[in-house]
């Protein structure tokens, strides 16, 4: 089924939302309690730094019928404040551990330590040259019904228009090897595989070895407006701007721009 949707730049009110979606897609697309022992945590941690620390790099997708929040991309122009805002995670984290006495389940006792021993082993570090040459980086996640109409590539070219407004020199994306569609999708918006590496983060509930792809997209060379290419076999006249002139199409994007209205241009 075709949903009518589309994308706005986020409100602090779409925060519940998207934290809702987050943990409704959390393994591979669908919620998992198997692999993820604790959802308040997961939220917080794929989350919060973007919707409180740097909103104005999430997008939202919302559905024109009832204006349900379907989807979200959440980014960073440089993923290195991340790696400086995980501290500030933590007194939040313990808290949740201690009230809701995770450490009494053994499901979650497995899952941190299988966390602890990849970070050890630095299976979760990036690869050199990453954070200098593709700082930028996303996630985003639609719920089942929204997927396959084109608004994951949606999202990412309103995403790569910011960036490349901003002079950010490259996205990269990290994705896990079982996430086969994330993959498809990420080729296909022309990233290039730079690394694999195995990651045993899951491997108490998992049979088969995983690993960890780093997929990369410079952005040096590209003017704005030219690498925002319309999805495959489509002209660029759904473009996130509320815009089907192709002119307009090629200055960057303000956010007062960004707001695509249903009855103006809708995403079908
Ligand atoms: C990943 C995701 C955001 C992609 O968004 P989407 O709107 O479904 O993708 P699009 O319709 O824009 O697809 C663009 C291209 O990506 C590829 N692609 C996307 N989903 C695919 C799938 N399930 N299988 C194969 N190829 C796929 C195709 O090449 C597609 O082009 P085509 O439709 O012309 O063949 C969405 O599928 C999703 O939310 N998945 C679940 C959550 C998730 O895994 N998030 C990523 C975490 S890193």
């Amino acid at each position: 089924m075709t949903t009518t949707c589309f994308i706005r730049p986020y409100h602090p009110a779409d925060r519940p939302a998207i934290r809702r979606i987050c943990i409704a897609t959390s393994w591979m697309g669908r919620p998992d309690d198997k692999h993820i022992p604790d959802d308040w945590l997961w939220a917080e941690y794929w989350t919060r730094y973007f919707t409180d620390r740097e909103p104005q790099h999430t997008w939202i997708v919302q559905r024109c019928n009832d204006n349900e929040i379907v989807g979200y991309l959440t980014g960073i122009a440089d993923v290195r404040r991340f790696g400086r805002f995980v501290p500030f995670l933590l007194p939040g984290i313990i808290l949740r551990v201690i009230r809701k006495r995770l450490m009494r389940r053994q499901a979650f006792r497995t899952a941190l330590m299988a966390f602890l021993r990849s970070f050890a082993r630095g299976e979760l570090e990036l690869p050199p040259r990453v954070e200098k040459e593709y700082p930028a980086t996303f996630h985003f996640n639609l719920l089942p019904d929204a997927r396959r109409q084109g608004l994951g590539q949606r999202l990412f070219q309103t995403f790569r228009a910011r960036m490349q407004s901003l002079g950010v020199p490259g996205i990269h994306a990290e994705t896990l090897s079982s996430n086969r569609h994330v993959a498809a999708f990420l080729r296909n918006a022309d990233f290039r595989l730079l690394d694999v590496r195995p990651i045993n983060t899951f491997a108490h509930v998992e049979p088969e070895p995983m690993e960890m792809f780093t997929w990369v997209m410079s952005l040096q060379g590209n003017s704005v407006g030219t690498n925002v290419a319309a999805p495959k076999g489509q002209a660029n006249t759904a473009a996130t701007a509320p815009c089907n002139r192709s002119v307009e199409n090629r200055i960057p994007i303000k956010p007062s721009q960004e707001r695509l209205r249903c009855h103006q241009n809708p995403i079908k």
